[in-house]
């Protein structure tokens, strides 16, 4: 059983790893170089999607290469995180979401392996984007820890580096987003065509722009993270322990096929 972490911002999860081992994996995008290790007897493979160094801002992100990545390593379950802002009161600062929908604002990203030709043209289904068992593991898991989180919430990814303006998120509203993003888009749908088990959970950081009474800042989302880094981590590595129990059956890895040049 081989497991996946994307980490995002704050989240670091390299000490819940043993021994772990940095490792160089090639795919036609580039070179992606997952630590890699044991937990609980299960190989677990962690990148962070920003670089070890956090210089990597979201639409430069390779996100190609490290589902790529970790789907050749052999990877079937992948956690992600995503700082978020927050549309919705109820998700105050602090509160997890595990994303169950998604709305897609981002501009020139690649959003698919199958470029037609030889590797085929391929629409695939996103009725369901993340796995449903994996995400009812990590929900169930946050509320056994007591942790602030919530079933369900739909994202809205921006293109970024900017935040987004007020009237960008009132359109967000009308639209029933819950949370704005600058990185689960197109990682999520990667993560659907390579037929991986899928699920991201959502740091709410702020409120977005408008409904926040003070301006953004990325030391305000750090701030945020310094805490729910932590809590988020300890929910990734509890959720990975019943992952050896999964019975339920779900779609994503169907139907099957293997990604162009694997
Ligand atoms: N907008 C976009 N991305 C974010 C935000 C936000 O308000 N907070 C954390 N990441």
């Amino acid at each position: 059983m081989k497991i996946g972490i994307i980490g995002g911002t704050g989240v670091y999860a390299l000490e819940y790893i043993e021994n772990p081992l940095e490792v160089n994996v090639a795919t036609p995008f580039g070179i992606v170089t997952p630590s890699v290790g044991v937990y609980e007897g299960m190989e677990v493979a962690f990148l962070p999607r920003h670089g070890s160094a956090h210089s990597i801002p979201p639409h430069k992100v390779n996100y190609r290469a490290n589902i790529y990545g970790l789907t050749k390593w052999g990877a079937k379950y992948v956690f992600s995180t995503a700082a978020s802002g927050s549309l919705k009161k109820d998700f105050g600062p602090g509160h997890l979401v595990v994303l169950s929908d998604f709305l897609d604002f981002t501009k020139g990203r690649t959003s698919t392996f199958y470029e037609g030709g030889s590797d085929g043209v391929v629409h695939i289904d996103v009725t369901e984007p993340y796995c449903p068992v994996l995400r009812k593991i990590v929900y169930l898991s946050g509320m056994e820890l007591k942790l602030p989180i919530h079933s369900s919430g739909i994202y809205a990814c921006f293109e970024g580096p900017r935040f987004e303006t007020p009237a960008e998120i009132r359109a967000c509203q009308v639209l029933g987003a819950e949370l704005v993003g600058m990185t689960n888009v197109p990682e999520v749908v990667l993560a659907r065509e390579a037929g991986l088990h899928y699920t991201t959970i959502a740091i709410s950081t702020n409120y977005a722009a408008g409904i926040s009474s003070i301006p953004l800042s990325h030391e305000e989302v750090l701030e945020v993270m310094k805490t729910a880094g932590d809590a988020v981590t300890n929910l990734i590595f509890t959720s990975i322990k019943k992952v050896k129990m999964i019975k339920e059956i779900c779609g994503c890895e169907e139907p099957k096929r293997k990604l162009p040049g694997l």
